[in-house]
């Protein structure tokens, strides 16, 4: 969808002018009716401008087969649209009725080792179940008919976190529908024998019938088998997702349909980039990890969701006010996080904030989760936050409607190359692809240079600098193109085990980084991981650790930039770039980690005419962000320490933060400075 139609969804049912959503998921369905008048009176001080109801409502919805209960929820639908408040109205379809599943047992999945996933939690369902599709399509034509005209209605929110429990199914529909996605792909059983290498181990497949998902076997199941797996099952459920969808759009043609995807730390099942095209506006719920990296991994995922929303504007549809409920050890926000979390996701294209949730349970598995308004009440720091944050967001509404302007640096972030990358039977079990692309980022953030996180699919021309960590799978067209770019002018960084098979997981032949030997003049002959705890010193550029390469050099116009001092290869290159056309590739064959990597970059920047675009004084304690539209620049400078950093030079005018005087700009501890500039 183009950021007008999700503009006009942000002026809300009268067309004001565009403004920021803000809001939550509603669950009236755990109160009784007086808590929900209250509710409307404390969304509308608190700024609030659409909710998403609904979500869980499937038994209350339908509390037999052919009983229907919609009476509730045309109050509350009502009750909101007097309170002048939007709602993104749930399908209901995330969490089966009890009465469905006692019925209808065989919508339940089948994990890998037999065992059946029982009611009793949520998501419950076979993505390629057809019993549960039909059950679950007759509820979203009810729903779709019974509000198509609901003025309080701006959005459809299908399902819930598609995927969250539900992503791997190895049941038996699960198995034909794998079977059907096969013949897709590969026609004959000779291109899936092909593709899959069942020469090895006697696999040779000589009917369709006898293919399976993987399920628990014997040893390492076939890699390619379990890379298709991966495959399939984001597409089952992108395929669910368009059924539903169709429905929405063929009663109710002119609303925006979206569902929550989970661009964060830990999910890894769904291919986003390729479900965002399915929908009208792509959302995104994130949480933060507590860690040495969190607020890095914040900005990260927020920028990814950027870059799977093609730069286009966004809705943050969760987040937390404060603690969630399901990590090891639940840890409170400290003051001035709620809003430095949520706008660090405006500044990466959100145009709506979003929590879960509104009010705090006091039942049910949640209930420690925080929320807008929290257990102690309205009278609560949180609360107060909360309409603080909402007044804020109203200062920001010519933000809305923006899109991102490039950063000079790119980090492409591929999804074949993560699934790929971490499966088993490797040379070291140790390698975590996100954490690689999160600590170039974290350098990157070090050293206050911009950079936008990208999928293969992106015009990657518009970066000067492209870094693609652990690419894995460079199938033979991704060489020609990186390639194409390093010749016209683009500077590429690459690292260990990239480029090391095509699109079916076979080895490109000949010695590593296979399709990207030519191009970066480098060949290796044997890879050198490292164990947990072991490291090797480099010339100059710090520390590595997981993984070393036996590099041959083999183009005379290749500079080692740093060599192994220590470990197998000392005296080696550890670190390498080479000339390529009007641009380079770089080589990078180690964990550097953060620090490294900050030091290390500089040089490999420098080379590109890439610099920090920030004062020297904030660099590496200011992240920018900057969004625009045909008049404007939005600079969002957020404030990544405890401590206050002056920001001397930068004018414009200050859509919220404080100036310290006439001419500088302070930053306080954990605070965030929007400026707009007039766009050049
Ligand atoms: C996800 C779900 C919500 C809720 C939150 C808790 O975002 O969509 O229903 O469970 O997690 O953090
Ligand atoms: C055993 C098996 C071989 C091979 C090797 C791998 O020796 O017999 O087929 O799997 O392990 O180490």
């Amino acid at each position: 969808m183009t950021a007008t139609r999700l503009t006009r969804l942000l002026s809300g049912p009268d067309g004001d002018s565009p403004r920021l959503g803000y809001g939550a998921d509603y669950n009236p369905e755990q109160w009784s009716r007086e808590v929900w008048e209250e509710d409307v009176r404390l969304m509308r001080e608190a700024g609030v401008t659409v909710v998403s109801v609904g979500i869980f409502s499937w038994a209350r919805i339908q509390p037999a087969p052919d009983e229907w209960d919609f009476t509730w929820l045309d109050e509350v639908m009502d009750l909101l649209h007097e309170g002048g408040i939007g709602v993104d109205l749930a399908t209901a379809t995330a969490s089966p009725p009890p009465w469905l599943t006692t019925a209808h047992p065989e919508i339940l999945p089948v994990t890998a080792t037999g065992e059946t996933v029982w009611p009793g939690a949520r998501q419950h369902w076979r993505p390629t179940s057809p019993v549960f599709r039909d059950h679950a399509l007759r509820l979203v034509r009810e729903m779709a008919a019974r509000y198509a005209n609901h003025p309080a209605l701006v959005a459809w929110h299908i399902s819930n976190e598609l995927g969250c429990h539900n992503i791997y199914d190895y049941s038996d529909d699960a198995a034909r529908a794998f079977r059907d996605w096969l013949r897709a792909r590969y026609t004959t059983l000779e291109g899936l024998n092909h593709a899959w290498g069942t020469a090895f181990w006697s696999q040779r497949y000589s009917g369709w019938e006898q293919i399976l998902p993987p399920r628990l076997a014997a040893s390492h199941p076939n890699p390619t088998q379990q890379l298709d797996f991966k495959r399939f099952s984001s597409d089952a459920l992108k395929d669910y997702l368009r059924a539903e969808r169709d429905v929405l759009r063929q009663i109710t043609p002119d609303v925006p349909v979206t569902t929550n995807f989970m661009v964060m730390n830990g999910t890894k099942g769904m291919n986003y980039p390729d479900w965002a095209d399915e929908i009208d506006f792509v959302s995104n719920d994130h949480y933060v990890h507590p860690g040495p990296q969190d607020r890095d991994e914040l900005s990260f995922s927020a920028n990814l969701t950027s870059g799977i929303a093609g730069g286009r504007p966004w809705f943050l549809m969760e987040h937390s006010t404060s603690a969630v409920n399901w990590q090891p050890v639940n840890v409170a926000k400290r003051p001035g996080d709620l809003a430095r979390d949520s706008l660090l996701h405006v500044a990466h294209g959100a145009d709506a904030v979003c929590y879960f949730q509104w009010r705090q349970s006091s039942a049910g598995a949640e209930k420690y989760h925080s929320a807008m308004v929290p257990h102690a009440g309205e009278d609560s720091d949180l609360f107060r936050a909360v309409v603080a944050l909402g007044d804020t967001l109203k200062a920001l509404a010519p933000v809305a409607g923006s899109e991102r302007e490039p950063a000079p640096v790119g980090i492409v972030y591929d999804w074949e190359s993560w699934w790929a990358s971490e499966q088993d039977s490797h040379p070291t079990s140790l390698l975590d692809y996100r954490q690689e692309a999160l600590d170039w980022y974290s350098a990157l953030l070090a050293l206050g240079v911009r950079a936008d996180i990208v999928t293969t699919r992106a015009d990657l021309d518009r970066h000067r600098v492209l870094i693609a960590p652990v690419l894995h799978v460079v199938p033979a067209e991704l060489a020609k193109d990186l390639t194409r770019y390093a010749e016209n002018g683009g500077h590429l960084i690459t690292t260990y085990f990239s480029g090391v098979v095509d699109e079916n997981d076979h080895v490109w032949l000949g010695g590593y980084p296979g399709a990207l030997r030519e191009l970066l003049g480098i060949r290796i002959e044997e890879f050198g991981p490292l164990l947990d705890g072991e490291s090797v010193e480099l010339d100059g550029a710090g520390t590595g650790s997981l993984w070393t390469d036996r590099i041959t050099v083999t183009e005379p116009e290749v500079e080692v930039l740093a060599r192994y001092r220590t470990g197998a290869y000392a005296d080696r290159p550890a670190v390498t770039r080479r000339p390529a056309g009007r641009g380079s590739a770089a080589y990078v064959s180690t964990r550097l980690g953060p620090e490294g990597l900050a030091g290390l970059l500089p040089g490999l920047l420098a080379a590109a005419g890439v610099g920090s675009e920030l004062p020297a004084e904030a660099q590496g304690r200011v992240e920018l962000a900057v969004r625009r539209d045909a008049d404007s620049r939005y600079l969002f400078l957020v404030n990544r320490t405890d401590e206050t950093v002056p920001l001397p030079g930068l004018a414009g005018e200050l859509l919220t933060g404080r100036p310290a005087d006439a001419d500088t700009l302070v930053l306080p501890p954990r605070e965030v400075a929007v400026l707009r500039q007039p766009a050049d």
